[in-house]
C-alpha cells in the first residue's frame, strides 16, 4: 500500500467559527499536489491544522500518516514521523544565527547529535544545491527575515531534515519572480533527490508558482472551507486564465456549492 497523508472529514474552527466544513484529501507519498482557492476560503486554517498551532480547533475528523491520528500529537512527534509542515521559527533569540538554529533544530527532529563541523559541511552542501549565499546562514534570528527570505530559511530547513512529506502555505507569497523560480526549483530539487519518494502540498493563491513545479499531479481547489474541486495541472492554468469568481458561478450552476 502506497503512504500518504490523508485527511479525512476534517471540521475545523478559529474562535469559534466554522472555517473547515469537512476537508476531504488524500496526497500520496511520491506525489506533488497544489492546494489553491481564493482568500480567506480557509488554506492557511488547513496548514496551521496540519501544524498544530493551539489556537485551531478541531471539531470533526482525521489526519492519517504512517498509521496515526497526526493530530493527537504535537507538532515535535509530527516532525518526527517525517513530516515538514512549516519553518519552525523559535521567537527572536537574542545572538543565535540562523546556521546555529538550524543545527539545533536539526537535532532536535533527528534525536541524534551531530558535530557542528560535520553539519556546517551538509549546510554547505545544501546551500549550493539551492543556490544560496553562504552569507545568509550568519544571519541573526533576531534580525528578522523578508516574507522572501523567510521562503528561503523554509527551503533550507527542509532540504536538512529531508523530510518524507511537506506542506508548504504561502510559498510564493513575498516573493518576486525571480524567488518564485529559486522556491520551485527547490521543491523540483528535493523531489527529485528522495528519487521521486518525496509527498509535497503546495499551497498557494496563484498559479505561478505551479508553472514551475516539475511533476504536479494533482490540483485541489477549496472553496469556503471544503474541496470544491479536483484535477490535473491544467486546472491551475484554467484558474488563472478564468479566475476564481469564475468557476464559483460555475459551481454555483451545477449546484455543488450554495
Ligand atoms: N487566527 C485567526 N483568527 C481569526 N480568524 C481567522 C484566523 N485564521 C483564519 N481566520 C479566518 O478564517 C477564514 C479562512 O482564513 P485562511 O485560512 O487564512 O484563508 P486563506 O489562507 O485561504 O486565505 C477567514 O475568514 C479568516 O478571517
Ligand atoms: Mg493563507
Amino acid at each position: 500500500m502506497t503512504e500518504a497523508l490523508e485527511i479525512r472529514n476534517l471540521r475545523v474552527a478559529v474562535d469559534g467559527r466554522e472555517i473547515l466544513k469537512g476537508i476531504n484529501l488524500v496526497v500520496p507519498k511520491g506525489e506533488i499536489h497544489a492546494l489553491m482557492g481564493p482568500n480567506g476560503s480557509g488554506k492557511s486554517t488547513l496548514a496551521q491544522t496540519l501544524l498544530g498551532h493551539p489556537r485551531y480547533e478541531v471539531l470533526e475528523g482525521e489526519v492519517i500518516w504512517k498509521g496515526r491520528n497526526i493530530l493527537e500529537l504535537s507538532p515535535d512527534e509530527r516532525a518526527k514521523l517525517g513530516l515538514f509542515l512549516a519553518f519552525q521559527y523559535p521567537v527572536e533569540i537574542p545572538g543565535v544565527v540562523l546556521g546555529n538554529f538550524l543545527h539545533i533544530a536539526y537535532q532536535a527532529v533527528k534525536g541524534t547529535e551531530i558535530p557542528i563541523g560535520k553539519f556546517n559541511r551538509m549546510l554547505m552542501q545544501k546551500l549550493r544545491l539551492l543556490d544560496m549565499d553562504a552569507s545568509f546562514i550568519s544571519r541573526g534570528l533576531n534580525e528578522g527575515f523578508s516574507g522572501g527570505e523567510r521562503k528561503r530559511c523554509e527551503i533550507l530547513q527542509m532540504a536538512l531534515l529531508e523530510p518524507e512529506f511537506a506542506v508548504m502555505d504561502e510559498t510564493d507569497s513575498g516573493l518576486d519572480i525571480d524567488g518564485v523560480r529559486i522556491v520551485a526549483s527547490a521543491v523540483n530539487k528535493l523531489y527529485e533527490q528522495s528519487g521521486n519518494q518525496m509527498g509535497f502540498l503546495i499551497i498557494t493563491h496563484y498559479s505561478r508558482i505551479l508553472n514551475h513545479i516539475q511533476p504536479l499531479h494533482k490540483v485541489h481547489v477549496m472553496m469556503d472551507g471544503r474541496i470544491v474541486l479536483s484535477g490535473g495541472p491544467e486546472l491551475a492554468n484554467e484558474l488563472e486564465e478564468k479566475g476564481y469568481d469564475w468557476l464559483e458561478e460555475q459551481l454555483k450552476a451545477e449546484g455543488v456549492l450554495a
